[in-house]
């Protein structure tokens, strides 16, 4: 009898503790559906080649799917002994089909197998987060939609800079969504890339057909080098990288609404659906969901150093470190997932804008004092100058408790003879967005064109 799943080169069984040690089946298991599939296109392509009998293609394609049955089922459920998934399904194979079984493995090896099974699995898991990207977008167009003249205040340096339409504000976030709806789309041009059949490292002996298995499995193309088929993790780091810069994003929204629901800024309030209470201070509403996504996007951001640092000295081809890409892209997967869910409910019912609140706060500041100086550069005050003499206005109200707004006409005139009593309304928070309307700025015109824009480019995806 074998000690193990290996040749009879070996005549002792593993330690038990390195055993476990070496097992990946704890956590390929979730690559299973993806291992069946590629296994039963390697077995139609035997079949097709004349490297095994189409009875013992078919033979090997039930049991295989007996096998997918058995597991959709709760019935498979392989142990460390099986030390991976590759290995667990072989040898249940066996089990079902008889010695046909073994013929499976002719032409391949695991380590093009593994490579299989994973942009398979990664490819799917991309279409599902594009698919989520895609709603998330959806609901903050629909935010952008009844806020178009919702003003708030914008910042520089988190200091008060000038205001902005509240969608101007949410639709800077659809433009970031939707590049990393583009950018998983190119990350999955790379995945689909197919390594199958380029064996153990060099190719194989059988006169497989690796354009046939890949096209049954619907990849695009399939590797030119057999030893960068089974070595390439470039679209594992590329996915890592691209679910990063999504959780840079879903990250600064978190930081945004965290300071927004706080009483200091008070510009939204957190419904009772997506905020927590303190254990011990009665009055607490806390915002758990951006938090968490806060924090869960250093996860990420991990696995993708991880990964990048695994890769930098592995010499050429396979080497067993290449186990340790799953469980980062797999915890990237669920943790990208995760957050966009709990951003998009968020969004679309955890939260609610306090437009009277947002209203005041535009209102009590100096974020009109650019409209001042372009005021004057209008009437042919060159800007520098206008500038300067802006400057000092805002120091006298400052010293006197005053707004802009505040100065009576004739203060206004006093400062410079061009003021004339247009200056109310040229400083006034509505003007202030309305009047920028160079493209791509927050004023009103503009905006309802980007939130068409955007709507339109949303509904073509
Ligand atoms: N469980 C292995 C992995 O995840 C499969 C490939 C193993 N290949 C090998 N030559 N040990 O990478």
């Amino acid at each position: 009898t074998q000690a193990q799943t290996w040749s009879q080169r070996f005549e002792k069984a593993l330690h038990p503790a390195i055993a476990t040690f070496n097992a990946s089946i704890g956590f390929d298991i979730e690559l299973i559906e993806y291992d069946l599939t590629g296994s039963v296109a390697h077995a139609k392509m035997l079949v097709k080649t004349g490297i095994i009998s189409p009875e013992e293609g078919e033979a090997l394609v039930n049991g295989l799917e007996t096998i997918r049955e058995e597991y959709r089922q709760g019935q498979f459920n392989p142990g460390v002994d099986a030390e991976d998934i590759h290995f667990a399904v072989e040898r249940r194979l066996t089990e079902i089909a008889g010695d046909v079984g073994k013929k499976l493995h002719t032409g391949r090896s695991r380590n093009d197998q593994v490579g299989t099974d994973t942009r398979l699995y990664l490819k799917d898991q991309i279409q599902q987060i594009r698919t989520q990207i895609l709603e998330f977008q959806g609901v903050l167009l629909d935010l952008a939609t009844n806020h178009v003249h919702t003003l708030i205040p914008g910042y520089t340096h988190l200091q008060r800079a000038q205001p902005l339409s509240l969608a101007h504000h949410l639709l800077a976030y659809v433009e970031m969504a939707h590049r990393d709806w583009e950018r998983l789309g190119e990350v999955y041009q790379r995945v689909n890339t197919s390594p199958l059949g380029c064996g153990a490292l060099a190719g194989t002996t059988f006169p497989i057909d690796r354009h046939y298995s890949a096209e049954l499995l619907g990849f695009d193309r399939v590797y030119a080098n057999s030893l960068d088929g089974v070595s390439d993790r470039d679209w594992a780091i590329e996915f890592l990288s691209a679910s990063s810069l999504i959780l840079v994003h879903l990250s600064r929204l978190s930081e945004e609404i965290i300071f927004w629901a706080s009483q200091e800024f008070g510009f939204i309030t957190l419904t009772d659906s997506c905020s927590t209470g303190s254990s011990i201070m009665p009055q607490k509403k806390n915002p758990d969901v951006p938090e968490l996504v806060r924090g869960k996007t250093g996860r990420v951001f991990g696995h993708l150093q991880g990964l990048l640092v695994l890769m930098k000295g592995l010499p050429l081809a396979y080497n067993k470190d290449l186990q340790e890409d799953k469980e980062a892209l797999f915890d990237a997967v669920k943790t990208v997932k995760g957050c966009l869910e709990a951003m998009t409910i968020l969004l679309s019912q955890g939260m609610e804008f306090r437009p009277q609140r947002l209203a005041e706060a535009v209102a009590e500041d100096f974020s009109n004092a650019t409209d001042v100086a372009d005021y004057l550069a209008t009437k042919g005050v060159p800007f520098r100058e206008a500038y300067n003499l802006v400057g000092k206005v805002v120091r006298t109200c400052l010293e006197s408790g005053k707004l802009l707004k505040d100065l009576t006409l004739d203060e206004w005139k006093s400062l410079h003879p061009e003021f004339d009593v247009d200056i109310y309304d040229a400083i006034a928070p509505l003007q202030v967005v309305a009047a920028r309307n160079s493209y791509g700025g927050t004023g009103f015109e503009q905006v309802k064109s980007a939130l068409q824009n955007a709507r339109d480019r949303w509904e073509a995806a």
